[in-house]
């Protein structure tokens, strides 16, 4: 029987993604002057091989004076339009052809980082503030050497004023503008892992109360903005999707986010990708606060996927809304499951892309069984002098840095390799 993972998904805006399988975004760290380099270039073409169903590109900063890494591509300035900025739009659509060489529609994850860009990310200087909807400052731990690392990673956020959140807006825009000139096929605003459009929606990291602050529905307006701004720009045939937190059912903050992703839904989203965490605590690299010690619940592990409860939730709500799920899965059966159980109509592949860029040609291959249709992965190794710092950020700061470096592999044309223990 052909497998589930196998079907087109047609999303609102029209544009039809050959299979269930999306390649997730990871960031690559091949930029070069915040451009794409001919390496970025070479890890893409391969995974356009790959059989995926949508390739999500590594997020693409909206400023390059807020960065998440000095190694991410990103706007340096106003983009006008392509005929006056031909050289950057063909830049970027060798990036774009790359990716879609064979067929596959890839999808740009534009974002910005706000309070969680590091203090060396970006052209703003290591002293100078970074952005956020509130002056909250980053707190990884209550320890006093937590307390030290988040002092060194990162400085303290300016509260944004009225004129910064309308050019982040314009940011945004323009870089959906780029994006869609370049010939990607669409782009998701990264709204996850506690980035700058996440600690808006939050009401730990909001505490504003003008327009953009005070209600769950007042957080979401800066995201409502954005998205339909940019509609207003891009070709109705272009795709614009969100990547966005789940929230335990149990949280007191559970409604809140229903509430806003009811928003968001009726701004008319091509798709939503469900993942979760941020810096403070990193559960889309299995490493949350929480789990950082144990392993995954039985029931969790049988089933892969991190947040498929909370997709689920989303999908009784909102069946109408094409959803992915990011986070956890390794297998063919796993991601069958999620499926036929209704929790997503698409599975985000993260870490086993970077290992086997073609993982889609093994999941979709009918004369493979369901044992060998998998990439069972180890944990990163942690280097053995960090193994005194906290293991939820080492954790996935060593998840990170193992996967970036196979993309990097990738890139140069060279094999990867799978953690080994
Ligand atoms: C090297 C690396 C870079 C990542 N960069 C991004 C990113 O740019 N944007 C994003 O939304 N998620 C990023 N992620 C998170 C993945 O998209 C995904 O949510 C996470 O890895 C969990 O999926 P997995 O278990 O399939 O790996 C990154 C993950 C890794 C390993």
């Amino acid at each position: 029987m052909p497998s589930p993972l196998a079907d087109p998904v047609k999303l609102p805006c029209g544009l039809v993604l050959p299979n269930r399988l999306s390649k997730a975004a990871m960031a690559e760290l091949l930029a070069k002057n915040n451009q794409p380099t001919d390496p970025l270039v070479d890890a893409y073409e391969q995974w356009s091989d790959g059989g995926w169903g949508s390739i999500l590109t590594g997020n693409v900063q909206v400023d390059v004076n807020h960065m998440g890494s000095p190694f991410d591509p990103a706007l340096h300035s106003e983009y006008k339009d392509s005929e006056t900025n031909s050289a950057l739009v063909a830049q970027w659509k060798k990036y774009a052809d790359a990716c879609q060489k064979h067929g596959t529609p890839a999808i740009a994850q534009i974002c910005h980082p706000g309070r969680q860009s590091f203090r060396v990310a970006g052209h703003r200087g290591m002293f100078a503030q970074t952005l956020a909807p509130s002056a909250v400052p980053i707190k990884v731990g209550d320890s006093y050497l937590e307390k030290l690392i988040g002092y060194l990673a990162w400085t303290e956020p300016k509260e944004m004023t009225t004129q910064d959140v309308e050019m982040v807006i314009r940011q945004f825009v323009d870089t959906a503008r780029l994006m869609a000139d370049a010939g990607f096929s669409g782009i998701e605003l990264h709204g996850a892992h506690g980035y700058l459009l996440d600690q808006f929606l939050n009401s730990k990291t909001n505490l504003r109360t003008d327009a953009y602050g005070g209600t769950p529905e007042k957080r979401a307006r800066f995201v409502l903005e954005i998205i339909s701004q940019a509609r207003k720009v891009v070709p109705s045939t272009f795709a614009i999707g969100i990547k966005l937190n789940s929230a335990d059912h149990t949280s007191a903050t559970f409604e809140e986010t229903m509430t806003q992703i009811a928003l968001l839904a009726e701004a008319g989203l091509d798709f939503m990708e469900i993942s979760g965490g941020s810096y403070e605590d990193p559960k889309m690299m299995g490493y949350g606060k929480a789990n950082a010690t144990e392993p995954k619940s039985s029931r969790t592990a049988a089933r892969e996927a991190f947040f498929l409860e909370f997709s689920k939730e989303v999908r009784q709500r909102h069946p109408e809304l094409v959803l992915m799920l990011t986070g956890g899965f390794r297998s063919r059966a796993g991601a069958e499951a999620a499926i036929r159980d209704n929790a997503c109509d698409l599975v985000g592949i993260g870490r086993p892309a970077a290992i086997d860029a073609k993982f889609p040609r093994l999941l979709l291959d009918e004369s493979v069984g369901d044992d060998e249709a998998q990439l069972l992965l180890n944990k990163a190794p942690v280097p053995w002098y960090t193994r005194f710092l906290p293991l939820h950020l080492i954790g996935a700061g060593a998840e990170s840095t193992y996967y970036a470096a196979q993309i990097q592999q990738l890139g140069k044309g060279i094999a990867t390799l799978a953690p080994p223990w």
